[in-house]
């Protein structure tokens, strides 16, 4: 059983987006990493996608420019598996999202390491337990999903099995904190997690106001920014709830809640924009709206630079 202090080196499996950025968030920690990925080429890209995010962030006071070479020095990369998982404490999964991939890599993980170092899966959506299913030593295997991108997110989704003994859960959620992410612990492997089920609960009645024509796609999006959106950071739904009382939520759910959308299935007007190729931004900026390559690039920039200013603010918060 081991602790936080046990944990001496973190090994990555995958180099692409979360890999690179996990690989980071860990090695700005103080942990020495051992990223591992099958192509050189992906190792080569992970090492400069790091240097360029941590030079994005010293330039906007996240971190110093004189930490972004030791950073890096600090990530192994590797692509022979045992090499980046040699004295590993802890490892992170991050390949593509794929079962059965998944399911193989977590076989070789589970017999080229002890059963006291534990295995976490960075899935977005699939269940940790069927990740885990094929593997021997299961109880040290559960989900960490961060989210994107993770050097500014804070929020790791720690997602139990019913296997999982309570010191894997308690070295988990004490690593993520002492690396200065926010862990929280589902305690039941669901699909979406907690998150994400908040997340699609609002994008799926978000795009059944605009099927139902209630009020055109900027419209939906122009309410919740201008509105509720803007008290999300500091007042949650069931923070709200208690502030404005839970006989004011009782009654507002008996007269709302039967005219929401309660569909099972993705919204026909989805399905009709995907098949007619209208996918956002990666179609030439069709999709709920019509994006020019400049408003492409600054919703992007706009979300880095309010994410900055927003940990930020939370960090000097916290000192
Ligand atoms: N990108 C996100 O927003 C996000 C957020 C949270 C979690 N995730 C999850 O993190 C994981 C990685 O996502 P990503 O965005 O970094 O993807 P990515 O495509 O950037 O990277 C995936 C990596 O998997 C590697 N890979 C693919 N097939 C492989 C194989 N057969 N053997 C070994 N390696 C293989 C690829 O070479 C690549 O380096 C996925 O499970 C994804 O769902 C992604």
């Amino acid at each position: 059983m081991k602790k936080l202090e046990d944990v001496k080196k973190i090994a990555i499996i995958g180099g692409g987006a979360m890999g690179h950025g996990c690989s980071m968030v860990f090695a700005g920690a103080g942990y020495p990493v051992g990223l591992y990925s099958r192509r050189a080429e992906t190792l080569e890209k992970a090492v400069v996608g790091m240097r360029n995010d941590l030079t994005f962030l010293a330039d906007r006071g996240l971190g110093k420019l004189e930490d972004v070479e030791p950073t890096v020095a600090r990530v192994a990369t590797t692509q022979n598996m045992e090499e980046a998982l040699e004295g590993a404490d802890f490892v992170l999964e991050c390949v593509a999202e794929d079962m059965a991939l998944k399911q193989d890599i977590f076989q070789k993980l589970d017999q080229l390491c002890d059963p006291d170092v534990v295995l976490a899966t960075n899935t977005s959506v699939m269940s940790p337990t069927e990740i885990a299913s094929t593997s021997q030593h299961r109880e040290r295997i559960l989900g960490t999903h961060w989210w994107n991108p993770p050097f500014l997110i804070p929020l790791v989704e720690v997602v139990q099995t019913e296997e999982t003994p309570q010191w894997v859960i308690d070295l988990t959620m004490d690593l993520h904190r002492a690396i200065g992410k926010r862990p929280v612990h589902a305690k039941k492997d669901v699909p979406g997690f907690i998150a994400n089920r908040l997340q699609h609960a609002l994008w799926r009645e978000a795009i059944s106001i605009v099927e139902r024509g209630i009020a055109d796609p900027a419209t939906v999006d122009e309410s919740l920014k201008y509105g509720p959106g803007l008290r999300l950071p500091v007042m949650a739904p069931l923070e709200n709830a208690d502030m404005v009382g839970l006989d004011l939520t009782l009654s507002i759910h008996s007269y709302v809640l039967k005219h929401l959308e309660d569909s099972h299935e993705p919204s026909p007007l989805l399905k009709e924009k995907v098949d007619k190729g209208e996918l956002g931004f990666k179609s030439g900026g069709v999709g709920f709206q019509t994006w020019t390559p400049e408003e492409q690039k600054a919703l992007r920039a706009n979300m880095l630079d309010y994410l900055t200013k927003a940990v930020k603010q939370m960090n000097e918060k916290e000192a």
